[in-house]
């Protein structure tokens, strides 16, 4: 039972649990005109305290589309953050008037001080560098409804494996199934965090190799996960111009990869994708975005434990 749940990554809910959740997405992508009063009476919370586009347009979507309504800010400083409020004292006076917050934020762990601070479910919507996990629900969908099973799977992951919240939530996410293995493409500077190469992929006995080279690999792949150079969180912008094109996804390079593989990207992309690769039947980025307003359907209703 997710009701009354909050979610702040990826392992906070089981596998059995997920799969409620793309059922219940399923339906809801086979006859959306049934959810258009599930959530009638009930109020979400979008507390953006950095930029969104998708995450936060397709939570207010997903809760506009169940009937219900949305509060919120996406410019922290239009609230009384920009008078010093703590998170605690916000979600704790925002819980007052909602039944269900989602939060992002720049620094690791706030959507967890929140979550701390209130009974309300809270949701981590992007938290710094570390989690991002309704990404990683909006990926699985996609897999799910794209290749049809999580095992058996090679994902190679490129681009900005240190700062990637996304990367780090999916290869949490998918280290739970039978034999994944990963293919790691980035620049030295830019690696996997050695806590995920420690804490998942080496205790749970997973196969993978740090690549540099996109060519050497890219016909190996089932799926390959493009990620952008994360230039808001370099301290030094001459590292960040000099990795940023690091990786350019081409029509050229998708010549080397199968015919099955698919191409995701979380989005935004600046240009480690060429815009000449979107017309390719395998580059499923948008369709993923949607996805990602189903499974946040899903997600609102069984948080607040609504059914249809
Ligand atoms: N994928 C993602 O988190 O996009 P936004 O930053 O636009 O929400």
């Amino acid at each position: 039972m997710l009701k009354g749940r909050s979610l702040l990554e990826p392992m906070d809910f089981t596998t059995s649990e997920l799969e409620e959740l793309f059922q219940l997405a399923d339906k809801i992508i086979e006859c959306p005109q049934k959810y258009t009063k599930a959530c009638e009476g009930k109020l979400m919370a979008t507390l953006f305290y950095e930029p969104s586009t998708r995450t936060r347009f397709s939570f207010e979507a997903a809760m506009l589309r169940l009937g219900g309504q949305v509060i919120g800010f996406s410019e922290p400083n239009s609230s009384s953050v920009a008078k010093g409020e703590s998170i605690s004292d916000t979600i704790r006076t925002v819980a007052c008037y909602v039944d269900l917050a989602v939060m992002r934020h720049p620094k690791e762990g706030a959507p967890k001080v929140a979550h701390l601070s209130t009974d309300m479910p809270v949701i981590n919507a992007g938290d710094g560098g570390h989690q991002h996990p309704t990404q990683t629900l909006t990926d699985l969908l996609t897999i799910k409804k794209e290749k049809g099973h999580f095992d058996n799977l090679t994902v190679g992951l490129c681009g900005d494996l240190k700062f990637g919240r996304t990367v780090h939530s999916l290869i949490k996410a998918l280290s739970r199934y039978n034999n994944i293995k990963f293919i790691l493409i980035s620049p030295e500077e830019l690696r996997l965090p050695n806590y995920v190469i420690k804490e998942v992929l080496i205790k749970n006995n997973i196969e993978f190799k740090e690549v540099q080279k996109m060519e050497e690999v890219i016909h190996d792949l089932d799926i390959l996960y493009m990620t952008r150079v994360q230039r808001e969180r370099f301290f030094n912008e001459e590292d960040y111009i000099r990795l940023k094109d690091r990786y350019i996804l081409d029509l050229e390079k998708m010549r080397l990869a199968r015919e099955d593989m698919i191409v995701l990207h979380p989005l935004p992309r600046v240009n480690e994708i060429a815009v000449e690769v979107d017309s390719d039947p395998r580059a499923l980025y948008f369709k993923q975005a949607k996805y990602g307003m189903f499974i946040r359907m899903a997600l609102i209703m069984s948080v607040l434990g609504v059914t249809c």
